[in-house]
C-alpha cells in the first residue's frame, strides 16, 4: 500500500519511523517532512493546510491511505474531502474533529455523555461574561472556544486577570476562535494524558503519558507545545486507566455515534487527576507531540496494522501490545522559544547520538543546507528519546546522550520526568 503522512514535527518523524517497519507499506510519503523523516519516507513539498494540494498529490501517486499528524488538516475537513475522491484516511471527520476545534462542543458532549469535567458557563457577550465573575471563586479559568495555537487558556489568579482575559478574547486576539468564551471552574491536581485508538464505536487503549508544557525547569516560564514527556505515567493506576476508558472515552464515542458523527482516529484526553478522580480538561483528536515519541517507542504491535484496523472498523478484534519498559523524551529547542528565535544555527552529533543503545533522536525543526550541513529551522528542533528498564535509567540515558549533540543555540529542560 502507498501511504502519505502529513506533518513535519518529531511526532511525524516517530510515526514514519514506526510505519516504515510495516511490510504492508510499499511506498511511504511524508509531506512536507524533515531531514530526519527523509531517512524513513519520501518527503514531498506540499502545503498540508490546503486540502486541494493534498488531494492532487494523493490522486497522482495513487495513495491508498492518508495519515494526518497535526490537527489543522483534520479541522479543515481533509478526511471528508479525501473520502469524496475514494481515498482512505485515518482520522476524524470535520464534525468529529470539533472535539478539539471547539471547547464548547466538547463540553456539550460531556453533558450528554455524563463525563466528569470542570463546571463551566459559555458566553458570546463580553459584559455577561464579566458579570458572571461575581459568581465564581478564583483562580478561575478563561478559555477561547476555538483553536488558538495553545494560547487560548488563561488561569486567572484574581478577578482583574479574569476581566483582562475576557476583554482580550472578545477584542479578537485569537480571531473568531475567541468570540465565544468559556469560564471554567479551576481543577486542582496532577495532569496526565490518555490516548485511545478509535474506529467509531470501539476504543482500544494506546497507553498514557505525561508532558511538560512550560519552557523552564520546575514548570516555570511560558507555555509551549511541550518540552518533554514520559510514558507510562506512574500517576495513573490500572484502575484509573480502566475508569478513563469506560467513563470518559467510551461514552464520548457513543455520544458522537448517536449524533451521526462517529469518531475515528486517535482520541487524546487531557486529564486532571483530582481528589474526586480523573476529570477531562480537553480533547485533542490526534497524537500529542512529544507524547507520540514516547508512545511509539513503546509499541510492540505493528502501528500500521492497528491504524488499518481503525480505518476498517475491526478494532474489536485487534489486540494492541506495549512494552512495559518506560520511554522518556527531552525536547531540544531554539533559545527564545516559544517567543522569538533565530533559525539557521549548525547542529552536529546526531549520528553518534543515534548509535547509543536505547536512544532515538527524532527531528522536528531541522533543515539540511545544500552543503549537507544540518541547521535549526523552528522552535522545537529535536526530540531525544530513551527507552530503558526504569524511568530513572531512561532519564539518565537521555541526558547523557544530549551531551553528544553540539548546538550552541539550543536549550532543554533539565528536569523532565523528575517529579
Ligand atoms: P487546554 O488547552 O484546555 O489543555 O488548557 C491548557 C492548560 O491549562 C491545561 O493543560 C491545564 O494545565 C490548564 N487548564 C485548563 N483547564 C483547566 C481547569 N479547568 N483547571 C485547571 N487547569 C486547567
Ligand atoms: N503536547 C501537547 C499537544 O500535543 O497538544
Amino acid at each position: 500500500m502507498k501511504v502519505l503522512v502529513l506533518g513535519s514535527g518529531a511526532r511525524e518523524h516517530a510515526m514514519c519511523w514506526s510505519l516504515a517497519n510495516s511490510p504492508l507499506i510499499t511506498r511511504l510519503f511524508c509531506a512536507p517532512g524533515n531531514p530526519g523523516i527523509e531517512e524513513e519516507a519520501e518527503c514531498i513539498d506540499l502545503n498540508i493546510n490546503n486540502n486541494n494540494d493534498i488531494i492532487s498529490f494523493a490522486l497522482k501517486e495513487k495513495v491508498d491511505l492518508v495519515i494526518p499528524g497535526p490537527e489543522i488538516p483534520l479541522v479543515n475537513g481533509i478526511i471528508d474531502d479525501l473520502k469524496k475522491v475514494n481515498i482512505k484516511a485515518f482520522g476524524p471527520s470535520k464534525e468529529a474533529a470539533k472535539l478539539e476545534g471547539s471547547k464548547n462542543f466538547t463540553k456539550e458532549i460531556c453533558k450528554i455523555a455524563k463525563i466528569p469535567t470542570a463546571k463551566y458557563e459559555v458566553f458570546t457577550d463580553q459584559n455577561e461574561a464579566i458579570n458572571y465573575l461575581n459568581n465564581t471563586d478564583v483562580p478561575v479559568v478563561i478559555k477561547a472556544d476555538g483553536l488558538a495555537a495553545g494560547k487560548g487558556v488563561v488561569i486567572a489568579q484574581n478577578k482583574d486577570e479574569a476581566v483582562l482575559a475576557i476583554e482580550n478574547s472578545f477584542k479578537g486576539i485569537f480571531g473568531d476562535a475567541g468570540k465565544t468564551v468559556l469560564i471554567e471552574e479551576y481543577l486542582e491536581g496532577i495532569e496526565a494524558s490518555y490516548f485511545a485508538l478509535c474506529d467509531g464505536l470501539t476504543a482500544i487503549p494506546l497507553t498514557n503519558a505525561q508532558d511538560h508544557k512550560r519552557a523552564g525547569d520546575g514548570d516555570t516560564g511560558p507555555n509551549t507545545g511541550g518540552m518533554g514527556a514520559f510514558s507510562p505515567t506512574p500517576n495513573l493506576s490500572e484502575a484509573d486507566n480502566e475508569y478513563i476508558l469506560n467513563n470518559i472515552i467510551k461514552p464520548t464515542l457513543v455520544a458522537m455515534h448517536n449524533r451521526g458523527t462517529p469518531f475515528q482516529g486517535i482520541l487524546y484526553a487531557g486529564l486532571m487527576l483530582t481528589s474526586d478522580g480523573p476529570k477531562l480538561i480537553e480533547y485533542n483528536v490526534r497524537f500529542g507531540d512529544p507524547e507520540c515519541q514516547v508512545i511509539l517507542t513503546r509499541i510492540k504491535s505493528n502501528l500500521f496494522e492497528a491504524i488499518l484496523a481503525a480505518v476498517e472498523h475491526t478494532l474489536d478484534n485487534f489486540h494492541i501490545r506495549f512494552n512495559d519498559e518506560p520511554s522518556l523524551t527531552v525536547v531540544f529547542a531554539t533559545k527564545g522559544y516559544p517567543g522569538k528565535y533565530k533559525n539557521g544555527s549548525i547542529i552536529s552529533g546526531i549520528k553518534e547520538t543515534n548509535n547509543i543503545n536505547g536512544i532515538k533522536v527524532f527531528h522536528a525543526g531541522t533543515k539540511k543546507e545544500s552543503n549537507g550541513r544540518l541547521v535549526s529551522n523552528g522552535g522545537r528542533v529535536l526530540s531525544v528519546t530513551a527507552n530503558a528498564k526504569t524511568m530513572e535509567e531512561a532519564r539518565t540515558l537521555v541526558y547523557s546522550a544530549l551531551d553528544n549533540i553540539k548546538w550552541d543555540e539550543g536549550f532543554y529542560r533539565k528536569d523532565i520526568g523528575k517529579k
